[in-house]
């Protein structure tokens, strides 16, 4: 029986923390071999915020060097660049057609900016649609993701379904893998780790910015137990270990965060060591993303003439 597909992507934004590792990332990871597996880099999903071409060129290439020194493996997983498949954006302008603005506007990118009284540009408020098609070109079963993104997860299937109900069977519906125990990993302030509040803990720091990052994290002194401590060091050890520790030490903060820094040490140091050996030949790692996009563009090609053969504008 053949595998059922998986598929995810990281914007190249910026340096990816914790929060995006265990909400995400390491599912990517861990899955490689049970499903066939799309891991893509969201280059044009990001440049709705990133306008700069030559931090767009660093991140793209920071994001491959993540991937691969996480441990996915280019011999089990399709890696490739979303703006190398141009069905992508393609399939994306269908979808705006038989999408309803007031639907897209109860989606929370869009929900946030109006909040916020911000002016939101057509990219942002059309991201799902973006990601609508990333997914289901690809005849995804699973979306591994952080549970912020579950929303887009649901309005691809809600597109997918709607899509059918128009044009005839088309696109399979896409569940997401969210991690129940890591759902939402907590920053050094105690909000959701994120790379706009200033409250991370860089996937691939040094020693030295470890060390900062666990130093500042805020502890709540009516407690013996501090708790936005005690939630990233459960990322490292289980409750059964941490609980006597944490107990035996009630109190001592400073010694409770000393120990979380070297485990953070012991975690981040191999995969940190791994990113730096990669960087010695970028070359290389660019072939292997070129390649990547040549599968998936053979597999999303083939799909698109499905989809235009559907929609009827396929007439030789
Ligand atoms: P950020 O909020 O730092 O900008 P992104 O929006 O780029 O992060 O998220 C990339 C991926 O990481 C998404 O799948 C998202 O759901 C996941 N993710 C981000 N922050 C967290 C967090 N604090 N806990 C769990 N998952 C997260
Ligand atoms: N929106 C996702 C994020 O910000 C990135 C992304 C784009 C994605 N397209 C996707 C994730 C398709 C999963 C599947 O993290």
């Amino acid at each position: 029986m053949s595998k059922k597909v998986l598929l995810s992507g990281v914007q190249p934004s910026g340096k990816p923390h914790i929060g995006n590792y265990f909400g995400a990332m390491k599912q990517f990871a861990d899955l490689q071999e049970k499903y066939e597996s799309y891991i893509f880099i969201a280059d044009y999903h990001a440049l709705h915020s990133l306008q700069n071409p030559k931090e767009m060129k660093e991140n793209i290439i920071n994001v491959l060097l993540d991937y691969l020194a996480i441990g996915l493996d280019p011999k089990k997983v399709t890696l490739f660049k979303q703006s190398d498949i141009s069905e992508h954006t393609e399939l994306a302008w269908i979808f705006d057609t038989i999408t309803t603005m007031p639907y897209l506007m109860r989606a929370h990118a869009y929900k946030d900016a109006e909040a916020k009284n911000k002016e939101i540009d057509v990219g942002t408020f059309n991201y799902p649609m973006l990601m609508a098609a990333d997914i289901l070109l690809y005849n995804t079963d699973f979306v591994p993701v952080g549970a912020d993104q579950k929303q887009h997860v649901e309005i691809a299937r809600d597109t997918a379904q709607k899509f059918n109900n128009i044009f005839g069977e088309t696109f399979k519906l896409p569940e997401h893998l969210i991690l129940k125990d890591v759902a939402i990993v907590p920053g050094t302030d105690g909000r959701k780790m994120s790379k706009s509040y200033g409250n991370t803990i860089p996937l691939f720091a040094e020693y030295e910015e470890i060390k900062k990052c666990v130093m500042s994290i805020v502890t709540d002194s009516s407690e013996g137990i501090p708790k936005n401590v005690y939630a990233i060091h459960n990322l490292l050890r289980p409750a059964e270990e941490l609980l006597p520790l944490y107990e035996s030490k009630a109190g001592k903060y400073k010694e409770l965060k000393e120990i979380l820094i070297e485990d953070l040490e012991k975690f981040i140091a191999p995969m940190r060591e791994k990113r730096k050996e990669f960087e010695k030949n970028i070359p290389k790692l660019l072939k292997i993303l070129k390649k990547g996009g040549e599968k998936a563009k053979k597999i999303a090609s083939k799909k698109m003439e499905e989809i235009r053969e559907k929609v009827g504008v396929k007439i030789y």
